[in-house]
């Protein structure tokens, strides 16, 4: 391992299940052990993934993974669906995988809830390798055990906490990461600074912007990592009654309205929380729990990575305020929302009066 390779972590959910997250020099390398492995081991195993990927690590699949049964999808969210889901279970069926064989998700946050919920839910439960390609699916979605699809009513409406056996994050697939992508990415490292590390939050300040190839990036993405796994250590299948793993939806209440109303596939998710994280720092600040200044300090973070912090187009206030009211974490009617005390501390919290809501989203161009 060379001396810039990030330590591992772990995902401690008890024993027998917490897993590693692994920062590899190497994927090709990890993939080719593996295969070997579970060749030798007569374990079957099979690949899940997308067609952009495919291309774009066409060495990998042409050479490594050549033996492996792929499944490949068309990008995007609209393959997070049932029908998928269907022909993935019919692929495994096909190839008999059995209880003892793996699947290996390869992709994003979409290929991973889609592969992680058909390893989920075939034969009740094979095992799965989360290989995200993305910076989003490395800080957030690849970990945790989040896995589902969307159904028409909305989305990640059905799915189940399943967790991979490792996360094997190798950076340099960053590399061919459309810009937009990795700003979208930068929107979650972002928010990890603001709910629960205000070191992290100015070192982002201090950095030069971020990109793939930043000497820094690893180390940025492990400290991420490392959040993120704390978080689901205490708070496993967000139970938690204040705070626990729902501050991860810091900017996402106001971010999932957005896409919603707006229509999915008009902002990238991480851009929607973009301008959500500042309705979020808005509503705190009208609240009296941050200064102007805080948001300021948000606003021009996020600009840094050309993110948006205020809607390209206007959209309903109303529409919005229902939007979030359906949102599937709202419980029992009341809308909990993700509040900062300060950069750094955020807090769970439903007394957020409507007329503060409205003039959050007004600020954020909502007419
Ligand atoms: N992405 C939010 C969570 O994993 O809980």
């Amino acid at each position: 391992m060379s001396e810039e390779q990030p330590e591992d972590l772990v995902v401690e959910i008890g024993e027998g299940r917490s897993y590693p997250i692994r920062f590899v020099e190497s994927i090709a390398d990890k993939l080719s052990r593996l295969v070997v492995q579970y060749m030798d081991e007569q374990k079957g195993l099979v690949v899940v993934t997308d067609m952009n990927l495919a291309v774009a690590q066409a060495l990998l699949f042409d050479d490594i993974l050549k033996e492996v049964p792929t499944f490949t999808v068309s990008p995007g969210e609209s393959s997070k669906n049932l029908l998928r889901l269907g022909e993935i279970w019919d692929f495994l069926a096909n190839i008999r995988l059995d209880r003892k064989g793996a699947v290996i998700a390869i992709g994003g946050g979409v290929i991973g809830d889609l592969a992680g919920f058909a390893s989920a839910s075939f034969l009740r439960g094979t095992s799965y390798f989360q290989v995200p390609t993305t910076l989003l699916a490395m800080v957030d979605s690849s970990i945790g055990g989040k896995t589902g699809i969307n159904l028409e009513a909305g989305k990640n409406l059905v799915g189940a906490f399943f967790h991979p056996e490792e996360v094997l994050i190798d950076t340099t697939l960053l590399k061919t990461l459309p810009d937009a992508e990795f700003s979208a990415g930068m929107a979650e490292v972002i928010k990890y600074g603001l709910l629960g590390d205000a070191e992290l939050f100015s070192r982002l300040e201090d950095l030069d912007r971020l990109h793939p190839e930043h000497p820094e990036l690893a180390s940025i993405i492990r400290r991420c990592c490392s959040i993120k796994a704390a978080v689901v250590s205490e708070d496993e299948q967000e139970t938690a009654t204040a705070g626990g793993r729902a501050l991860l939806n810091l900017g996402h209440t106001f971010g999932h309205a957005i896409e919603n109303v707006s229509g999915y596939g008009i902002y990238l998710h991480g851009e929607a929380v973009s301008i959500g994280m500042v309705a979020a720092a808005r509503m705190s600040c009208l609240k009296g729990w941050i200064p102007e200044v805080d948001v300021g300090r948000i606003v021009r973070l996020l600009k840094r990575y050309d993110l948006p912090v205020c809607l390209r187009q206007p959209l309903d206030r109303m529409e919005l305020l229902e939007a979030m009211r359906q949102d599937k974490k709202v419980r029992r009617g009341v809308v909990h929302f993700v509040a900062m005390r300060q950069l750094g501390d955020s807090f769970t919290t439903s007394e957020v009066e409507e007329h503060v809501l409205l003039e959050s989203l007004e600020i954020i161009g909502a007419e």
